[in-house]
């Protein structure tokens, strides 16, 4: 806990889920109703969710990364294939390609989205290139149009990660629907929680048949015991899910909210030179899972916003290449994410942050890029 120079004590956290007591009523519904695991309530919320983001086949699992995994067994991602992800990600969407014993290809980044450049997707095609992964990075989708016509070009397949995208917008369309396959995250700091969990989105009932296979030990949806193939417990519970139903109720409420504090964050910093705010392409909608913004020297200013009560997130400190385990790859520097990594800062961005506090993050950050 720390004090503003108002007096005000402040303890800012990066992010914190939204749950009151719709949450608590589902979780006692489904703790009353006998059946705790994969079960009704996430029946429900794959149909809720099918819905919302105008997919034909939605399939929850128990994490983005498994929604990840499940996605490139179904397409069929061997050893010896090459998987294009992007530089800069959280390092599920490229551990998710070791699953496979398939080698991951990085491909740098875009300097206004922070996602995957379709121009160096292109650079990185070889003869094994399997599969393109793209990222919605802080909530933004990636260049669809142009890397879906890239994957059309050169018979690739195309997943979307969309950990952080859930709720945003690519030119009109919504985010979770693109490529052959899209997965998402529900983990905690998301928009949308279930605390731990994801989705796997398709319009191909043939894959979304063999997710349901994948993730529950590989056994066959109508006939128990029986296993036409190699699965994994990826069974998202039911009292997870319950946590999802009650969510849905007020999803476009937050992002509404979250909206409008990083329309006051660029609205607040548009003048300040030395703080580069996050760049929303014409025509789409950010999910506005993150703020990031880039500063200089943003250990030191991540440290001074710290010790005033206020947590940043950095996504992320390093392009995923230059990750202990992944050194033994052979890459190509990605210089765009080189910089991005050193720079990169997420302001907190939650649904119950006041006003207040939104003004303190301002205000200290602007110190503190001053100070550094
Ligand atoms: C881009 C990306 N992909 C995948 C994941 C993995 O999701 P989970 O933590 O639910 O396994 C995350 C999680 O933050 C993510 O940011």
């Amino acid at each position: 806990m720390s004090k503003s120079e108002g007096g005000r004590a402040m303890n800012i956290p990066w992010a914190k889920p939204y749950l009151d007591e719709a949450e608590s009523k589902e979780i006692n519904d489904c703790l009353r109703s006998g059946w705790y695991a994969m079960g009704p309530r996430v029946k429900q919320l794959e149909e809720t969710v099918k819905k919302l983001v105008s997919v034909k086949q939605t399939v929850a699992v128990n994490s983005g990364t498994a929604a990840l995994d499940v996605a490139l067994k179904i397409l069929g991602i061997k050893p010896g294939d090459e998987v294009i992800v992007p530089a800069m990600t959280y390092i599920a969407t490229v551990n998710a390609v070791l699953y496979q014993c398939a080698t991951p290809v990085f491909a740098d980044i875009e300097e206004e989205t922070y996602n995957i450049s379709p121009a160096d997707i292109e650079k990185k095609i070889t003869k094994k290139t399997k599969c393109i992964i793209a990222i919605d990075y802080a909530g933004q989708g990636a260049a669809y149009n142009e890397i879906q016509k890239i994957a059309k070009k050169h018979k690739l397949y195309l997943i979307e990660d969309g950990a952080p995208g859930f709720g945003g917008k690519y030119q009109g369309r919504d985010l979770c629907t693109f490529g052959d396959i899209a997965t998402t995250s529900f983990h905690m700091a998301k928009i949308f929680t279930t605390i731990e969990g994801g989705m796997v989105f398709t319009n191909n009932a043939r894959y979304a048949e063999a997710a349901r296979i994948i993730r529950s030990q590989g056994e066959d949806p109508h006939k128990k015991y029986f296993h036409p193939r190699l699965g994994h417990n990826y069974r998202m519970s039911d009292l997870h899910a319950a946590i999802g139903i009650a969510q849905l109720g007020r999803f476009a409420k937050i992002l509404n909210k979250r909206k409008e504090i990083a329309g006051f964050y660029t609205e607040a910093m548009k003048n300040t030179g030395e703080i580069k705010l996050p760049a929303v392409r014409k025509g789409d909608a950010s999910a506005w899972f993150l703020y990031p913004v880039l500063v200089n020297k943003r250990d030191k200013v991540r440290t001074y916003l710290a010790e005033r009560g206020i947590a940043t997130n950095v996504s992320w400190p390093m392009p995923v290449y230059r990750q202990k385990f992944y050194q033994a790859y052979k890459h190509k520097i990605a210089p765009v994410a080189e910089r991005v990594t050193k720079s990169v800062l997420c302001l907190p961005l939650y649904y119950e942050m006041t006003g207040d506090e939104q003004n303190y993050v301002v205000e200290t950050l602007i110190k503190a890029v001053k100070e550094a």
